[in-house]
């Protein structure tokens, strides 16, 4: 039986496309610390190991980007869904968000952008170009510093969810997390 489908507005390619782990962007420039919340992230290339945020022209982070030339993307787990929120709908330009969500700061490993202690993942970059496309601006950036929560992966590599369990955003304002391992043999 053949299912039916139907077209829908164009504009669900990008919530059809939402799917991958909601991040928390911070960036740093001349003392002014921010973070933004990013759904739209994705890896780029292997080698060199390279991922992309897509930012909203206008944005604060926008600017601290641009003048620090670097940005680390921290994975939060659902237990920080509020902070989340905050950070997705106030602008750093006139609020402090670290101080609004309690979230502590950690030095990163090789930038000079503060990351976030309560996430469980941070990739550290370092811009290596930007490409504006419509109302955003695609930054790719150069990873040069991973780290993790301990535990997060185990000997084989493979993912505990137990330790960090990513949110997903479906679009306005759904939001879903991981349950399970699919079993694939
Ligand atoms: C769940 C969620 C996902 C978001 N994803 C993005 C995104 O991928 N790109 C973007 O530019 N803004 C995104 N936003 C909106 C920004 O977080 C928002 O405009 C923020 O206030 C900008 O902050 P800033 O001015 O401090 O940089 C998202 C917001 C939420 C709540």
């Amino acid at each position: 039986m053949t299912l039916k489908r139907i077209t829908v507005d164009k504009n669900y390619a990008t919530t059809l496309l939402n799917p991958s782990p909601i991040t928390l962007v911070t960036s740093e420039f001349e003392e002014k610390k921010n973070i933004v919340t990013i759904s739209w992230v994705s890896p780029v290339s292997f080698s060199p190991t390279c991922v992309a945020i897509m930012l909203s022209k206008g944005t604060y982070t926008q600017s601290l980007i641009e003048n620090s030339r670097q940005f680390a993307i921290n994975i939060p787990g659902i237990e920080l869904m509020k902070e989340i929120i905050l950070c997705g709908s106030v602008s750093g330009n006139e609020r402090d968000k670290f101080l609004e969500t309690g979230l502590t700061m950690m030095p990163a490993i090789v930038i000079e952008t503060p990351l976030i202690n309560e996430c469980f993942a941070h990739i550290e970059c370092r811009l290596n170009q930007s490409i504006a496309v419509g109302d955003h601006t695609i930054y790719c950036g150069n990873v040069v510093s991973v780290f993790v929560r301990e535990g997060l992966f185990d000997k084989e590599g493979k993912w505990m969810l137990e330790v960090g369990r990513p949110v997903i955003h479906l679009g306005q304002d759904q939001y879903v997390t991981l349950d399970e391992i699919a079993k694939n043999r």
